[in-house]
């Protein structure tokens, strides 16, 4: 379902005034400049159109959607009450208004339903949530509507030797992979990777750099 604006109205909020921070591993203010400043460090400038992918309640969308130019912000997210409280409790309505973000609410990275293409993608602890199914289906899914330039910043939590994952997608447990199992998900659909490893993250997760081959 397209996040449509009437949802701002109808999606009731949690009676727990911070669940939307906490759900996404708190850490609200940290992660978020966190993410900005590294997409800056990286390149990322007013014009170009960025997906942030599994964008939660908008912790580092607070501070993207109003450097980027109006529309130039695309988010997608498994649930629309995270959004909702993005967009109701974080984002001032009138950056929300002037600024105009794309919000996909779709748990099958339904990308094809954003307007425009990337220049930059991040999954910021997603790929910690995600059996690799998932993760080969997210990455196929990005490479269909990349452009040759679009770039993909991923964290995971990186392991020396393979373990042993739960099958099923998880919110709340994290999935380990090896620096070798992330380069084969990204051979297998049409990504090239680059390790940048420590990023400043607190609890460690490490930073991928995929671009199209
Ligand atoms: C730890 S939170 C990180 C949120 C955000 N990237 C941030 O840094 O604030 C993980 C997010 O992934 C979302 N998620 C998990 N599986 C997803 C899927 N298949 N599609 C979209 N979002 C998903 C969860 O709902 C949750 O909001």
């Amino acid at each position: 379902m397209t996040y449509k604006l009437k949802l701002r109205k109808n999606i009731m909020i949690t009676k727990e005034p911070n669940k939307h921070r906490s759900y996404i591993g708190n850490m609200w203010e940290r992660i978020g400049q966190l993410q900005f400043d590294f997409l800056i460090t990286q390149g990322l400038e007013k014009p170009h159109v960025l997906y942030d992918i599994a964008c939660g309640s908008l912790r580092a969308g607070i501070h993207i959607i109003p450097y980027l130019n109006q529309g130039n912000y695309c988010g997608i997210e498994k649930h629309d009450w995270l959004i909702s409280a993005g967009t109701l409790l974080e984002l001032p309505q009138k950056v929300y208004s002037q600024q105009k973000p794309e919000l996909v609410i779709s748990d099958k990275f339904e990308f094809e339903k954003f307007s425009k293409s990337p220049d930059f993608c991040i999954a910021q602890s997603l790929f910690t949530h995600l059996p690799v199914s998932e993760i080969k289906d997210c990455l196929e899914k990005l490479r269909a509507v990349a452009k040759p330039t679009t770039v993909l910043f991923a964290t995971f939590f990186e392991t020396s030797t393979e373990v042993k994952n739960p099958n099923v997608q998880s919110d709340a447990q994290g999935w380990r992979y090896t620096l070798n199992q992330m380069q084969l998900f990204g051979k297998h659909t049409g990504w090239l990777l680059e390790y940048i490893g420590n990023w400043g993250h607190p609890k460690g997760q490490k930073m991928l750099k995929y671009t199209p081959v």
